[in-house]
């Protein structure tokens, strides 16, 4: 599901840059984009990243 519409981020993607070392919202925004154009995706983006972060 694509939670960035602005810069074409999926749920996946998120998930996939923590994996790959990205270790809060801060690391995935500034490796993504998430959240830097209209900023309607935040809040959902910074939820995927508590949630991932929290299966780990
Ligand atoms: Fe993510 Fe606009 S939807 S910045």
């Amino acid at each position: 599901m694509y939670v960035c519409l602005c810069h074409g981020v999926t749920d996946g993607q998120i998930r996939e840059a923590i994996y790959e070392g990205c270790c809060s919202y801060r690391d995935v925004r500034d490796s993504l984009g998430v959240g830097t154009q209209c900023g309607k995706c935040a809040c959902l983006a910074k939820q995927v990243v508590r949630d991932t972060l929290g299966e780990l």
